[in-house]
């Protein structure tokens, strides 16, 4: 499906609509001669009544100017040590820039404003270094943000903040991104950078990953140096609760618009809280699934599993935990040579049922099917087809369905379960 293709585009709408975005530049970009196409895929965004809060960075703009000026500045990115001439140099490349995109969103009918929502306090001295003018966020005044968007505005954020008592810092704008799409609690956090997306050691473009795997990917050092930074701000975003934070490509036409509304995307999408809470289950934890499902088990709302099969395929398990505390699981089966997955095992222990744990489980299940290139869900229910059906989309189907070593498994246990599908392409 092209990007461009309306009816593709249309099918994504109920659910961003009035959903808060918030676009990431680096200052490499505003540079560029696509950032003019980059503008009018956020004017296709606001005509879609998302609403978007622009945050860029000034590096690039810094350093073009430093050298103009014949000043060598103390640090690019806003992490390093901000000198007073490297301050100066990026308040004026900021206040450049924040103009450039003002005007680019005014040639589309666009309102805009520059806002000072940024409240800093210093950086400090790290490691017996004074790092001076750099700050961090202290405080964002979302609620001005807000009240922006709500009058149809979108506001730009440059990578500076006050102290309310006069002073100006220098703050890295991934950093300022991250803080103002947590406390806007905005749907998606976008990474406009120059590289294609997260890359692996080995050069290959990381395509979805999930937040705990980026985590994993960052401890054992699978992510790419000059992208480490990008990826440990995007996770920092996904524990502070924004469920989808992307990295594409800002020098790319029509990719923030491919990105969003196909389902390949281009660049690299980490996905997070919404499954926060679930992981993987260990064969160790095999014992403590059996005992918590054993009453469900004993009523017949789930199927009898053997504890040697369970041990065999424990990777197929996934437990939802509160503070360390398993509290419900699922599991998803891959039929080999098959696109075809099972949901199975559902359960949610009856201390936290009606808490919406149940359909998280679910949609987890679906998504994780969905990367692995499982085309279509099925699954077996005795009690709670109803659950599956209404609050999963899942549609009765016949044993046709199944494959076919399931099918005589079906006939085999007696149970007589009613069995459901769902397309999950
Ligand atoms: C079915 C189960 C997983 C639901 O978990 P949950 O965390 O309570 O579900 P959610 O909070 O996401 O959803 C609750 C909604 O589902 C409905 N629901 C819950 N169980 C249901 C069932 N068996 N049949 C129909 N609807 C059900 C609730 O009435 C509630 O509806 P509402 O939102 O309209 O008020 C849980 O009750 C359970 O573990 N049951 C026992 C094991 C089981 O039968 N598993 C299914 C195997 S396929």
């Amino acid at each position: 499906m092209k990007p461009t293709d309306l009816r593709g585009i249309l099918q994504y709408v109920p659910a961003f609509r009035d959903r808060i975005f918030v676009l990431a530049l680096d200052g490499a970009i505003i540079g560029d001669e696509n950032f003019a196409n980059l503008l009018l895929d956020i004017a296709v965004l606001r005509s879609l009544n998302i609403k978007v809060v622009i945050v860029h960075g000034a590096g690039q703009a810094i350093a073009e100017d430093g050298k103009q000026r014949h000043i060598t500045p103390s640090n690019l990115d806003g992490c390093g040590v901000t000198d007073d001439d490297t301050l100066e140099l990026a308040v004026n490349a900021a206040n450049r820039l924040t103009h450039e995109i003002l005007a680019g969103l005014a040639a589309h009918d666009l309102r805009a404003v520059c806002s000072n929502c940024i409240t800093a306090s210093p950086m400090g001295i790290i490691k017996g270094i004074d790092h001076q003018n750099t700050g961090k966020v202290e405080r964002v005044d979302w609620t001005f943000i807000a009240s922006l968007l709500g009058e149809g505005c979108t506001p730009v954020v440059p990578p500076l903040g006050t102290d309310g008592a006069g002073a100006t810092y220098r703050i890295n704008s991934d950093a300022v991104a991250v803080s103002v799409a947590m406390q806007l609690k905005a749907a998606k956090l976008i990474f406009a950078s120059p590289h294609d997306g997260l890359l692996r050691q080995d050069g290959s473009l990381i395509r979805q990953l999930a937040f705990g795997a980026l985590e994993e990917a960052l401890h054992s050092g699978d992510i790419q140096e000059r992208l480490i930074s990008k990826a440990r701000h995007a996770a920092q975003a996904c524990e502070g609760g924004v469920s989808r934070v992307h990295v594409i490509n800002g020098l790319i036409d029509e990719g923030l618009l491919a990105e969003l509304f196909s389902n390949e995307g281009i660049g690299t999408l980490i996905y997070a809280s919404e499954y926060q809470g679930i992981r993987q289950a260990k064969k160790s934890d095999i014992r403590t699934l059996r005992r918590m499902t054993r009453k469900s088990v004993e009523n017949e709302e789930l199927l009898r599993r053997t504890r040697a099969s369970m041990e065999q395929e424990y990777q197929d398990y996934f437990i939802y935990e509160i503070d360390n505390n398993p509290i419900g699981c699922v599991a998803l089966h891959r039929f080999s040579d098959t696109d075809i997955g099972e949901l199975a095992l559902l359960y949610v222990s009856p201390s936290h049922e009606n808490q919406g744990i149940g359909r998280k489980l679910m949609n987890f299940v679906e998504d994780e099917a969905r990367n692995r290139g499982i085309g279509r869900l099925i699954a077996l229910s005795t009690q709670a087809f109803a659950f599956l059906q209404n609050k999963g989309g899942f549609v009765e189907a016949s044993p046709e369905v199944l494959p076919e070593n399931r099918r005589t498994a079906y006939e085999q246990n007696g149970r007589n379960s009613r069995i459901l599908a769902k397309s999950v392409k």
